[in-house]
């Protein structure tokens, strides 16, 4: 963060300051008073869990400057606002107008599905062309989306900055915090669906991001997604489409994959074409490249250097579709970070890519899909028995409706298609039956836990 004196950051958040207003935030801005450094801003928010408030002496003790809180605290200069969770956003606000005059370039990603695998993209192709700030995870909501505006600095030439949406009117509220110049639409899907009821309501909540973009910046947005592209005429800014459509602006042809999953394809943007071929997993990262490339190209870079900065880029975050072989060469894909129907299918399809002697799905169910849940799971049960899984494994009670599904579309229930209670279970049903030679997927979405039972199934192989 930039420094701030205690009265500065009193006048951005609206707060009183209680205590000596000479003294300078130097480190960084933390919730979480076990990573306070000397220097830092604590900002005591209160959790489901534990409120901040009870370690102001934790973080005075391990010596941040000052806290943001709710009420003062003999253990440290306390700036005191009504709910520290928007002060966080409003010192969020302070700052970047000033490192926006400075010259920071501010890109906002949102979407259904792909906003950190696409952020993670982006930020390691702007850090070709400068210094960036793209935390890995995702800093998404409002308190993520400050904390990484804060991390930014005078020496930050881009931010890239995820958004996730939260119900009608979050993303407008995000942007409002850090207005973006860029704004990137990946996909409208089923995430979420529970909030937003359909998937227009979805659309119409993504769309926030480019309704808040300036005349002179760039919506980049997905031609191959029929929602994206209809975001167009609700934003003043110039868009740039991106896609495998003819009609995209930047798109990719002649696209392949390596018998790792990874995909290559050439890049054609501006006139000139470039191959690409990505470190990360799944056709899905194809769409996500483009986006990226869309945004960098945007944001001045060649597509040139937006070729080679793509085709050295790793995965940055736990979770996505991350490839471990263990010892006995059973290969283990984990992207157990978050499922959803699109990103089921995306995951389902690069299993099928992969080559193996067997391919095994170790599914859990997707959350936050209302009233459509059940048809979901059975149709995904269905496509994963349709695409040529070998074994499908439903982990869990809300899962039990992909087996059954799976079971409907003609694979052999308890056989082919088996479901189990818990993870402790599919864990002792898959030490039985893997063998070298298979592929094992394993997803749900992030409440169920199964990235665990990746990471068990990783060392089971071993003897440990
Ligand atoms: N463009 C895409 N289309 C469909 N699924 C995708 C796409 N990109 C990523 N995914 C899948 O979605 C899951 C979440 O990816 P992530 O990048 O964390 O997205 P988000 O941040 O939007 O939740 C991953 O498991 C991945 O397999
Ligand atoms: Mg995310």
């Amino acid at each position: 963060m930039i420094e701030l004196s205690l009265a500065e950051v009193a006048e951005l958040t609206g707060g009183e300051l209680t205590g000596p207003a000479g003294a300078h935030v130097t480190g960084k801005v933390t919730l979480d008073s076990r990573t306070v450094a000397p220097g830092d801003l604590f900002v005591a928010v209160a959790g489901e869990r534990v409120d901040g408030h009870d370690f102001l002496g934790a973080a005075a003790a391990a010596g941040a400057v000052a806290a943001l809180a709710v009420r003062p605290d003999a253990a440290l200069p306390t700036v005191v606002v009504d709910d520290p969770v928007v002060a966080l956003g409003r010192l969020a606000t302070g700052v970047h107008a000033r490192l926006t005059a400075g010259g920071l370039l501010t890109l906002g990603i949102t979407g259904s599905s792909g906003k950190t695998s696409t952020k993670d993209l982006l930020g390691q192709v702007l850090a070709a062309a400068g210094p960036t700030v793209s935390p890995p995870g995702s800093y998404n909501n409002d308190i993520g989306l400050p904390l990484t505006v804060l991390d930014a600095d005078d020496s930050t030439r881009f931010l890239v900055l995820e958004m996730g949406a939260r119900g009608p009117g979050h993303i407008a509220r995000l942007c409002r915090i850090a207005p973006p110049r860029i704004g990137v639409v990946l996909n409208v899907g089923s995430a979420h669906l529970g909030e937003f009821g359909t998937p227009e309501g979805t659309a119409r909540a993504k769309g926030e991001l480019v309704e808040a973009l300036p005349e002179d910046g760039t919506a980049v947005l997905n031609a191959d997604d029929p929602r994206v592209l209809g975001m167009a005429p609700r934003t003043a800014a110039r868009v740039l489409t991106t896609g495998r459509d003819p009609g995209a602006d930047v798109r990719a042809t002649d696209v392949s994959l390596d018998d790792s999953a990874r995909a290559g394809f050439t890049l054609v943007a501006s006139g000139e074409e470039h191959r690409v071929a990505l470190q990360v997993t799944g056709e899905h990262q194809v769409a996500n490249a483009l986006s990226a490339a869309g945004a960098a190209l945007a944001a001045g870079m060649s597509p040139a250097d937006v070729a080679g900065a793509l085709s050295t880029a790793t995965a940055r975050s736990r979770w996505r579709m991350e490839v471990d072989r263990r010892a006995d060469g059973v290969l283990v894909v984990n992207d157990a970070y978050n499922a959803n129907p699109e990103s089921m299918r995306a995951a389902l399809a690069a299993l099928t890519g992969l080559p193996a002697t067997r391919r095994v799905a170790v599914l859990g169910a997707m959350g936050e899909l209302g009233p459509d849940a059940a048809a979901e799971h059975d149709r995904l049960g269905r496509d994963a028995a349709a695409a040529g899984v070998d074994l499908i494994v439903a982990v869990g009670p809300d899962a039990v409706g992909i087996a059954e599904g799976a079971a409907a579309a003609g694979h052999r229930a308890g056989e082919e298609s088996v479901h189990v209670p818990d993870r402790a279970a599919a864990r002792a049903l898959l030490t039985e039956v893997l063998r070298p030679g298979d592929v094992v997927l394993v997803k749900a979405s992030r409440a169920y836990g199964l990235e665990l039972l990746a990471a068990d199934l990783l060392t089971t192989g071993d003897g440990a």
